[in-house]
């Protein structure tokens, strides 16, 4: 049965269609208490979802839909290690990362948490070497630079963890990230080191991605042309990646090759050995506290009943706004610069898992399941997007971030400055400015009547627009790991709902095979009679032009 003709799916549209007036303004005026009911927390996070267009009935029959697709039966199946990866044959056991004592889960015959156990020993050791100076480069230096090359799942989440924990004063090492394939952004950076400093953390969970392979290439080089000999001047290397034999085949030597395993998903490999950059830029505890924060959002998402759950209600939301209310995309608003890159790690996260349009079964999805994921810090945003959030004539539902204590430094004003913003934007956003309040300000102001008249549709606010708020008490390790867990298993029950697969992602997939035959075309200046007339025309156009 398509899941749309079910009866849990069924009541959503009545609903739905009976609610289609609801007004925030009204639910407040008539439930005091709004803010209290419509808001849950766990260990320093506050989520406020009492500005979303919803009503407890609404909630209500969502909390139904979820029981009615498993959800309580696929949570369980999540965390008891499952083939939940079905086109890929593979459990997704990321969790299993954040803790290795609540069970284990034999694999090739070795228990999984003890593999795990294995490299956080490995990390462990080489992260004090690192950051007390012991590591060395071919002329005997202290390596001080360490340039992290990856992309997708294994550039996001790291470069995210250390821009946001960054303590703002110099540490023991630098950190620079490269992701771009275009080899700009890896040509600037070399220039500002010295290769007998320097070092190169290759994470890639396949070892072969182009963006990342052309940049490491150039690190690789770049370090051989200053120590002729290979073996020395790969000593410089550190690699992250399933792929054991392509670490080994690329000359980076076994005690830097960090493993992680198939059945850690790109977007979800933050808490492997792909943090193992956060660990040496910010300390083997940070990486530990991430672990952690996001060990709780575990335990909260595995026993929290669907009412009180936060990533469930976080869900739920989004298939309402999505299915139901049309709103096909959803903006993050991060309130501190801190979490900057927090919409880029999210839009990953939720399109790359639920960009999917067949079932588990194969089956064609009866309803949109990928939103559009966006968003920048907030007060940028501000001066760019907010006109069309606020007046704009497609709802655009919004998570607003903020935190309580000022995350870095002597900056409390400046603090106070973008947490007025916060609240107050949400505020705008849901309240609105009527006709009857624009007409006042403007005769205030002392305006020309018939102006006036003229300028109401331009100057009055709709309001009525949703958003959530996730307040952090701190910004720690321990909070974002939280944070960034609780939008996992966001998606995860989005997934179980659509009964989508989160965990592959084969559209990525024609591109990478298209791109490969088209570089070895514009190297070679052929042009294959295979391409369509439009492509073709680009091909020559850029030759034509290029120089
Ligand atoms: O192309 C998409 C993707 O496969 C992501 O899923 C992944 O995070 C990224 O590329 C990087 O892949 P890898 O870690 O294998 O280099």
């Amino acid at each position: 049965m398509p899941l749309t003709a079910t009866p849990a799916w069924q009541a959503l549209q009545q609903h739905r269609d009976a609610t289609r007036e609801l007004n925030l303004n009204t639910l407040f005026a008539q439930q005091p208490d709004r803010f209290e009911r419509f808001s849950l927390s766990l260990n320093g996070l506050l989520f406020d979802f009492s500005k979303q267009l919803v009503t407890e009935e609404t909630l209500r029959r969502l909390v139904a839909l979820a029981r009615q697709q498993r959800l309580p039966e696929r949570i369980e199946d999540l965390f008891g290690g499952k083939k939940l990866n079905i086109t890929e044959d593979r459990p997704a056991l990321h969790t299993l990362l954040r803790d290795r004592s609540i069970y284990s889960v034999n694999e090739d015959g070795e228990a999984v948490s003890s593999q795990v156990q294995r490299v956080m020993d490995q990390m462990r050791p080489f992260v004090d070497k690192v950051r007390s100076g012991q590591f060395k480069g071919f002329t005997g230096e202290t390596i001080r630079d360490f340039v992290h090359i990856g992309v997708g799942g294994s550039d996001l989440g790291p470069g995210l963890a250390c821009h946001a924990l960054d303590p703002g004063e110099p540490g023991p090492i630098n950190m620079h990230f490269v992701s771009a394939m275009d080899g700009v952004q890896i040509v600037d950076i070399l220039k500002q080191l010295k290769p007998e400093t320097t070092a190169f953390i290759v994470t890639s969970k396949t070892f072969t991605t182009s963006d990342t392979m052309a940049n490491a290439d150039k690190a690789r080089a770049w370090l051989v042309a200053a120590c002729p000999d290979e073996a020395k001047a790969c000593k410089q290397l550190i690699g992250v990646s399933v792929n054991k034999a392509a670490m080994t085949a690329y000359g980076v030597p076994a005690s830097q090759q960090f493993e992680f395993w198939h059945w850690v998903g790109g977007r979800y490999s933050l808490w492997s050995s792909v943090g193992l950059s956060v660990a040496l830029y910010l300390g083997m505890h940070t990486f530990e506290g991430l672990l952690h924060g996001a060990f709780i959002a575990d335990q909260h998402f595995r026993t929290a009943p669907l009412e009180q759950n936060i990533p469930v209600i976080m869900a739920l939301l989004h298939v309402w706004y999505l299915n139901f209310c049309k709103c096909g995309t959803r903006v993050v608003l991060p309130y501190t610069s801190c979490l900057k890159y927090l919409p880029d790690y999210l839009q990953q996260l939720e399109m790359e898992s639920c960009g999917k349009s067949v079932t588990n079964e194969g089956e064609t999805v009866s309803v949109e399941t990928s939103a559009v994921i966006w968003g920048e810090f907030g007060p940028n945003g501000q001066h760019a997007f907010y006109q069309s959030l606020h007046q704009g004539n497609q709802i655009v539902p919004a998570d607003f971030i903020m935190v309580c204590k000022a995350p870095r430094g002597d900056n409390h004003d400046q603090h106070l400055l973008a947490t007025a913003n916060c609240i107050a934007q949400s505020q705008a956003l849901m309240t609105g400015k009527s006709e009857e309040e624009v007409r006042a300000q403007l005769q205030r102001e002392g305006v020309d009547p018939n102006k006036i008249e003229k300028l109401l549709p331009h100057r009055m606010y709709p309001g009525n627009r949703p958003s959530s708020t996730i307040v952090l008490d701190e910004l720690t390790p321990k909070t974002l790991g939280m944070l960034l867990a609780l939008y996992e298993h966001k998606v995860f029950t989005q997934s179980m709902i659509w009964d989508i697969n989160p965990f592959d992602q084969w559209g990525v997939e024609l591109g990478k095979q298209l791109s490969k035959r088209m570089y070895e075309e514009l190297c070679s200046g052929e042009t294959s009679s295979y391409y369509d007339a439009s492509t073709k025309g680009l091909m020559g156009y850029f030759r034509q032009h290029q120089e």
